[in-house]
């Protein structure tokens, strides 16, 4: 057996993927297989679609990731791996069905624990598995297609989550208004692309600042700003709106997140989740923080989206920390990040 190795499983949406991990923060080998082409057409994930697909790459993935590791899925009486590690929640439930029942079938035949990790804290580890000397506590602003939150981690396994949205998360309102303006899924690279050819302060869009001191985000008025400005003046540049709009999300994700910085004492700020892909808050995220005294973390687009890498950094520590799942344990589609105050176990 390699010890610190962890083979990880990623499915809970429509990306099926395997990566091996070391002590928690190398990555041995990766593979992310998309299936947004099969979803485009209907313009969201399906999610039956998406469970049968799994279905059919699972096996593939995981004998790419164990080979490009050195790894003999076939070797009989060895244990390649320390543990098997698996996306529980949340997420679609017929898609998390198929990693969790194959990292548990594969953990059952090698006789190594399972370990069951939760999405929201996988993408937190983004940035330590690109940069293993990352000094903490850092805030870290994980915006994707479901979630928004801003959590101050001081160690692995050690996290508080301090805001959160309230209403769509920021990846869902970049979908929403990407496909309300025709262009196409997945939005956010959309808006992303036609922003780069328009004005960001074409439209007076707002910023939801919400109450005092408050950490949390709101995007679902922005969103309706946007339905309102495009029907009273449908002769706007789409380019300009998904500028404006753009602007408007960034402007509150990048303050935000230097205030939660500030308040926590971190020594830097990191990015994860898909939405950390948009070319504005990376750049904006940067320069505010840089401005700020504060190192930031921009992790590589591929580390942002969605993966199997960040869930065998999260299996490993969680191993470690908590020690292994059960191996009645299912899928969770509604896990969430515990709530303020508390840290996650
Ligand atoms: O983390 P992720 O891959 O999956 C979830 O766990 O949700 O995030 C997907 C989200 C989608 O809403 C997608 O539109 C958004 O990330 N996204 C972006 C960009 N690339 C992906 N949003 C803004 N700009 C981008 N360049
Ligand atoms: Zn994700």
């Amino acid at each position: 057996m390699t010890s610190g190795r962890v083979l990880a499983i990623e499915t809970s949406c429509d990306e099926t993927a395997a990566a091996v991990v070391d002590g928690g923060r190398t990555v041995v080998s990766s593979v992310v297989s998309s299936q947004v082409d099969l979803h485009a057409r209907y313009g969201g994930v399906v999610p039956e679609l998406a469970s049968r697909a799994h279905t059919e790459l699972i096996v593939p993935v995981v004998t790419e990731a164990l080979a490009g590791a050195g790894l003999d899925p076939q070797g009989r009486g060895e244990r390649p791996v320390e543990a098997v590690a698996a996306t529980v929640g949340p997420g679609l439930v017929g898609a998390l069905l198929v990693g969790v029942s194959a990292a548990k079938a594969l953990a059952m035949a090698w006789e190594v624990p399972f370990v069951g990790v939760n999405h929201l804290e996988g993408h937190l580890y983004a940035s330590l598995l690109e940069d293993p000397d990352l000094e903490m506590p850092v805030a870290i602003l994980l915006v994707s297609g479901g979630h928004t939150l801003l959590v101050s981690m001081e160690g692995p396994g050690r996290y508080e989550v301090v805001g959160r949205t309230r209403d769509d998360a920021a990846g869902e309102a970049f979908d929403k208004v990407a496909r309300y303006l025709g262009l196409g899924y997945p939005g956010g690279p959309a808006i992303d692309r036609a922003a780069r050819a328009g004005d960001p302060a074409a439209v007076a869009l707002p910023r939801a600042w919400l109450e005092e001191g408050s950490l949390d985000f709101s995007f679902s008025g922005l969103k309706t700003a946007v339905v309102n400005h495009v029907r009273a003046h449908p002769e706007v540049a789409t380019e300009d709106v998904a500028a404006s709009f753009q602007r408007a999300v960034v402007d509150v994700l990048v303050a935000k997140a230097l205030e939660a910085a500030r308040r926590i004492g971190a020594r830097g700020i990191c990015l994860a989740g898909g939405v950390a892909a948009n070319s504005e808050l990376r750049e904006r995220a940067t320069a505010g923080g840089e401005a700020a005294g504060l190192r930031v973390f921009v992790p590589s687009r591929s580390m942002c989206t969605d993966n199997a890498a960040m869930i065998g950094a999260a299996g490993y520590f969680r191993l470690r920390g908590v020690g292994p799942s059960s191996l009645g344990t299912g899928a969770e589609p509604s896990l969430g990040m515990r709530e303020p105050g508390a840290t996650l176990g």
